[in-house]
């Protein structure tokens, strides 16, 4: 019997390209696919293995652009292939690009930058769950995660600022919150998780770090391995988990 998929959507990502390694070490023969608006850049950085045959055999990679029409061919094409996927990840999510960084004060809100983050960090994410949600059911045994971030909590926010990334990405969390109770109808063994890496050392932070204490700059090996723990470790109860990087539950 072939063994279940681990799918990573938005396999650029610098934490998902060291989990992609990560996985493929934990569970060197499952088939590993890989979803990116891009083809899928050497992944020599992190890991040799991933260079391998055996990675090559195990691996796959699609490129989509986000698209509900691309992701529903997408999802089609493997649901065609695997015969069932032990975890969903979605890396998706963004905070800068050229034009605009996080608002520190209301004249910095533009409705440009609040649209693209929605889109980017709330309904790319949401679309993969609605497509690939269509194709679970009983017997699925799946974790899906989508990466959040401490700062969408409503309760820790308590300096301000970043109105269009905390909203995005809590926007993010009551979607994924409100599919895990459909998806405890439809696929009692499926579990939801909302997954903070703490301050990680990728394009994303780059501009932020200057402010990052000493040894609280993480590395995405660290963050893949962690990850990877806490999703093996996972209780299927219906309940989404939203925590850090060490498990620690974050309040919403
Ligand atoms: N780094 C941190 O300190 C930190 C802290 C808290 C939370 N996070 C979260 O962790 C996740 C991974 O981030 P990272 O730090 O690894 O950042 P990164 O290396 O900059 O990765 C960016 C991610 O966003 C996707 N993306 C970029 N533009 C997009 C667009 N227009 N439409 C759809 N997807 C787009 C990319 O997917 P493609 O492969 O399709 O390009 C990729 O998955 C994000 O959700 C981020 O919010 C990061």
């Amino acid at each position: 019997m072939t063994n279940s998929a681990i799918i990573i959507i938005g396999a650029s990502s610098a934490i998902a390209k060291a989990f992609i390694s990560e996985q493929h070490k934990r569970y060197p023969q499952h088939p590993i696919i890989t979803i990116s608006r891009s083809a899928l850049e050497d992944l020599s950085e992190y890991d040799d293995a991933c260079q391998s045959e055996s990675f090559k055999a195990f691996h796959e990679h699609i490129v989509c652009d986000n698209s509900p029409v691309e992701i529903t061919k997408t999802v089609k094409t493997i649901a065609a292939q695997i015969t069932n996927a032990q975890s969903v990840t979605i890396f998706n999510g963004q905070l800068h690009n050229a034009h605009f960084k996080p608002e520190k004060r209301l004249e910095d809100i533009h409705s440009d930058y609040l649209q693209w983050l929605f889109q980017v960090n709330t309904i790319t994410p949401l679309l993969w769950l609605k497509y690939i949600g269509e194709h679970l059911g009983h017997s699925s045994k799946c974790v899906l995660t989508c990466l959040s971030a401490r700062v969408a909590s409503i309760d820790d926010n308590s300096v301000g600022g970043w109105y269009g990334y905390r909203a995005s990405k809590a926007a993010l969390n009551m979607a994924v919150k409100t599919f895990a109770i459909e998806l405890a109808r439809r696929a009692k063994h499926c579990k939801c998780v909302l997954f903070h890496p703490g301050t990680t050392d990728t394009p994303l932070s780059k501009p932020f770090q200057k402010n990052v204490p000493n040894g609280k700059l993480f590395d995405p090996q660290f963050v893949a391995g962690q990850l990877s723990d806490l999703l093996a470790q996972r209780v299927i109860n219906g309940q989404v988990d939203y925590i850090d990087w060490q498990g620690k539950a974050i309040n919403w």
